[in-house]
């Protein structure tokens, strides 16, 4: 494997940015030798080649490719550019670990010290990664490649062909860190959370329900999510661990395969511990998941003598009823707290919470690789190296305009106290902080009337649908 070495999802997406390098792995050609005016029809002529149509078009292969987790080569060029060393075995070498223990997209397994322990193993079923991993069309598999990989990409990257269109970009599981979910700050989501997501899609995101899946194949797709996160959060901590922990330039890795079986007792043992380092880490992130369900938040009910509205609509109805009072009163508290130092919501989403306040930061999956190493995330020529392995080009993440209604964590009242007690992680909306005697708990359902109050109606708001057409 070398540094290059992209899947077709991948360069795909590079052709959108110009940057193909062209391994021509698919069988249809050298694509750095095309024009930029013929890769449009290139990527087209590739999809169709990876449907396995090859009878239209000559000189595709006829095997459809393997699918391929694809090593996390932004992650490991960060630390080269960061710390000036030498990653590129690291990552392979990491690579190499992570597939050992998890396997590969089509047959998924999961490491023995998660398989031989009760509690480790109910955080995910072989059964169900079975189910939702596989090709499309395969009997009782497929899950995953049919309904996510578009956007999320095989590897749970979030670098899938049509993300490079969307704000936010699909999420990138391997981060393990979650934006919609009942548990505190710095928790792993619950199965419960994942699943309603999955379920009903994210509102305000290009991520839709999907009609027709049963429960038993949202519960895999879980499973699948949870896999593909565990997975990419033990390369990424391998990775951590060998930056600090070795000296690559000495020729120190992260393990060296070929030690496996070694009668050389010294290089035995050092792949042995190599090994069980990982195995802790595989632990640690179990843990995380187990400990989900205990991090849950408990949502206090409103107080009683105001109400809170779980809709656009029950808000419209109750300010036409004898409720109006408190709730006028209550939204006027909310737009002060709102507009106020203190919970300071405006200086994000804009004195009327359209969104349209200091609106030029970035999320925390870009920054990693931007900021976090000292690049200025609108330095695109400094970034090419990252691009060229993969990350998507840095987009603002904007505060949400509250005009719209629509709320990516769920628009009841309570979904809306956990986003904004607990803010939205990985993103810049950070969790309040009360002061005693200016902002209390009890604020919080002051601001969630007021963020109702400011939703315009959908059809004012809107241009007219088109008459349906006849057939
Ligand atoms: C059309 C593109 C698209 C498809 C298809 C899609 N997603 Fe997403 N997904 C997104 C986007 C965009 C986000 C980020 C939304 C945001 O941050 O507001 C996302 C976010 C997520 C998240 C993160 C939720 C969180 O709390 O952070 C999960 C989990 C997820 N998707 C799972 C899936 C699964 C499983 C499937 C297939 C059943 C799927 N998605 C299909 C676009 C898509
Ligand atoms: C530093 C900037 C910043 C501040 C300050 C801020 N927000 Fe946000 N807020 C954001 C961003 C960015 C998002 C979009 C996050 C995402 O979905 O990735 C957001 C999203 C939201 C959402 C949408 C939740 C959903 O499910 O779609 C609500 C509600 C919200 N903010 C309320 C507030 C309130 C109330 C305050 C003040 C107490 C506040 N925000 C302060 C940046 C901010």
């Amino acid at each position: 494997m070398t540094l290059l070495n992209f899947d077709k999802t991948s360069r795909s997406t590079l052709l959108r940015h110009g940057h193909a390098s062209g391994d021509g792995q698919n069988g249809c050609g050298n694509l750095s030798r095309m024009t930029r005016s013929v890769q449009a029809a290139v990527a087209a002529i590739g999809t169709i080649c990876s449907l396995g149509v090859v009878t239209l078009i000559g000189g595709c292969n006829s095997e459809p490719k393997p699918l391929e987790f694809e090593p996390n080569l932004v992650y490991a060029m960060k630390y080269q550019m960061k710390e000036g060393v030498p990653t590129e075995q690291a990552s392979e070498d990491a690579f190499w670990l992570v597939t050992e223990m998890f396997g590969t997209p089509e047959n998924p397994k999961l490491p023995t010290v998660v398989t031989e322990d009760d509690d480790l193993a109910s955080v995910v079923s072989l059964e169900n990664l079975v189910k939702a991993s596989g090709r499309i069309g395969e009997e009782g598999r497929g899950l995953y490649q049919t309904h996510c990989v578009t956007c999320h990409g095989v590897t749970g990257n979030g670098r899938g062909e049509l993300s490079a269109t969307m704000n936010p970009y699909p999420r990138d599981y391997r981060k393990g860190v979650f934006k919609f979910k009942s548990t505190e700050r710095g928790e792993k989501p619950t199965r419960e959370d994942l699943a309603g997501l999955i379920k009903n899609g994210i509102n305000g995101s290009r991520m839709v329900a999907i009609p027709n899946l049963t429960d038993e194949d949202v519960e895999a797709l879980v499973d699948y999510v949870i896999y593909l996160s565990w997975r990419g959060e033990l390369e990424r901590m391998l990775m951590d661990d060998a930056i600090y922990e070795l000296d690559f330039e000495e020729g120190d890795r992260i393990i060296n395969p070929a030690n496996r079986n070694a009668a050389d007792e010294e290089l035995k043992e050092e792949f042995d511990d190599a090994w069980e380092l990982a195995e802790e880490f595989v632990m640690d992130i179990g843990d995380a998941w187990l400990e989900a369900p205990d991090a849950v938040v408990e949502v206090p009910d409103p107080p009683a003598d105001f109400v809170v509205p779980d809709s656009h609509e029950e808000y419209v109805a109750a300010m036409g009823d004898d409720r109006a009072e408190t709730l006028v009163a209550s939204v006027a508290r909310g737009r002060e707290l709102f507009k106020g130092k203190i919970a300071a919501c405006s200086k994000c989403h804009g004195e009327n919470g359209r969104g349209d306040g200091q609106n030029t930061d970035y999320d925390d999956w870009t920054k990693e690789w931007t900021l976090g190493i000292g690049i200025k995330p609108e330095n695109r020529d400094e970034l090419i190296k990252l691009l060229a392995r993969g990350a998507l080009p840095p987009v603002n993440a904007k505060p949400r305009n509250f005009a719209l209604g629509a709320f990516h964590g769920g628009a009841k009242a309570k979904d809306l106290y956990m986003r904004i007690t607990q803010g939205i992680e990985g993103s810049p909306m950070p969790a309040v902080t009360f002061v005693d005697g200016q902002f209390e708990e009890d604020d919080v359902w002051h601001l969630i009337n007021f963020i109702r109050s400011l939703q315009e109606d959908a059809e004012e708001e809107s241009t007219p649908e088109p008459a349906p057409q006849q057939t």
